[in-house]
């Protein structure tokens, strides 16, 4: 039974290759200037930035720029942008990249606002709220996250080694650029972290029981599906437009709240991987590529096994007749050699660079020092489990 929501997904998105010379005037809506804000250089490299900056010349804006932004950003990028904002007095900011970028910056835009530290924001002991934030616009160029049509954003405090995730809808972006040619450069790895991802934030909503709806799940079998076709489609052509479309799409719905309206889910691969990012600086979708088929082994039983089953017949097309638990374990294996063998992702925790020297107090902070309320809800006991599942 699906509970009762209201939905609400306020972005406006330019979905296509002919629409960057709409960037002017989206931007000029908000102010005149503009705080662009991307990361190590990928946008330069393939010529994004010189469009880009074309386009605000263009329109007569002024602009600032905050590069550097890290993969896994960091607190201290926040609190930098945050800084130009209100030396600058910005009116709009311009995110030019992937997740990393447009999390950083929606942290920027609320940051902008205040004159506290941002990390209050995040801080698990004050979680400041979010009165208000600068207006941001995004030109995306990873397809993983969902960053660009969502109201999360997390970001990594070295210092404390906290990576931390905080949803408010003031820092949904106001109009996101989706462009699939803009991924082409997005390398075969990355593709195959992204792909990752985007399956992990289905999966985390699918496997929940209780408060499914047949619409609800058949959207995200397809959404699956689409993912399983085009991932390796697009490592293998890089410029492939369809593969790269299909990517991007999904990427934004998967995570955009249409598949969780209405559901009381909880999420568990996520507060485990982002442990193992926070610790150990991995590659997000690579972590969750690891930790889930071993996750769904570990939360397998008679009573969940019917979800199990459907997912592994409408989304891998096992046969229906056999045993639910055969199922069940076919699928997690047709996952877990569709993450390690098409993908080419490294299959265990060590082979990422990761041993069990914090596994304790990564598990007992994944839970929040609790119980993360999951699919199956989790103990830090569990999480121990499940971590030493990845050694091998
Ligand atoms: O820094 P640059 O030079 O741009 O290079 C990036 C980076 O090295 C590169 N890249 C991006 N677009 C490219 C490109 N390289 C070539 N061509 C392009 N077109 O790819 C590398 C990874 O980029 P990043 O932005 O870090 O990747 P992603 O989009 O996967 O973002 C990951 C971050 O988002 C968080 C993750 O935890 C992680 O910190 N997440 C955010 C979520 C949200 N906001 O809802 C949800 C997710 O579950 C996730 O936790
Ligand atoms: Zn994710």
């Amino acid at each position: 039974m699906i509970n009762d929501f209201i939905y609400n997904i306020p972005v406006k998105v330019y979905f296509g290759k002919g629409h960057l010379h709409h960037l002017g005037e989206e931007l000029k809506k908000y102010g005149t200037r503009v705080l662009m804000t991307y990361g190590g250089g990928s946008i330069k490299r393939m010529g994004l930035y010189d469009k880009v900056v074309r386009e605000i010349k263009a329109a007569g804006l002024e602009l600032w720029e905050l590069d550097g932004i890290e993969p896994n950003p960091r607190i201290g990028s926040v609190r930098k942008g945050a800084q130009m904002c209100k030396e600058h007095n910005i009116d709009v900011l311009l995110a030019v990249g992937g997740g990393s970028t447009i999390d950083a910056t929606k942290w920027i835009a609320a940051g902008a606002c205040v004159d506290f530290d941002p990390w209050d924001f995040l801080d698990l002991s004050k979680q400041a709220p979010v009165k208000k934030a600068l207006p941001i616009v995004d030109i995306l160029t990873l397809s993983a996250t969902g960053s660009e049509m969502d109201t999360a954003a997390v970001i990594s405090n070295p210092e404390t080694r906290d990576k931390i995730g905080r949803l408010d809808p003031m820092i949904l972006p106001k109009v996101s650029f989706l462009n699939p040619e803009n991924t082409y450069t997005v390398s075969p790895y990355q593709t195959a972290c992204g792909s990752s991802d985007i399956m992990s934030h289905i999966l985390e909503v699918y496997f929940n029981t209780g408060d499914d709806l047949y619409m609800l799940d058949t959207f995200m079998e397809g959404m699956m599906k689409t993912v399983i076709k085009y991932a390796p489609v697009a490592m293998k052509e890089p410029d492939n437009y369809e593969a790269r479309a299909n990517l991007m799409w999904t990427s934004s719905w998967a995570i955009n709240g249409f598949v969780t309206a209405g559901k009381k889910h909880a999420w568990s691969c996520h507060p485990m991987e982002h442990e193992l990012s926070a610790y150990y600086d991995i590659t997000h979708g690579h972590g969750l590529a690891i930790l889930t088929p071993r996750w769904m082994k570990y939360c397998l039983d008679e009573t969940n096994v019917y979800k199990y089953v459907q997912f592994g017949v409408n989304v891998f097309g096992i046969d229906p007749k056999l045993p639910p638990m055969e199922i069940a374990d076919k699928a997690i294996d047709m996952l877990a050699d569709f993450f390690f063998k098409t993908l080419g992702l490294k299959s265990t925790l060590p082979e990422v660079g990761i041993d069990e020297t914090y596994f304790d107090i990564m598990a007992a902070k994944s839970v929040n020092y609790g119980t993360l309320p999951g699919f199956k809800p989790l103990r830090k006991e569990d999480v121990l489990e499940i971590y030493k599942m990845c050694l091998k």
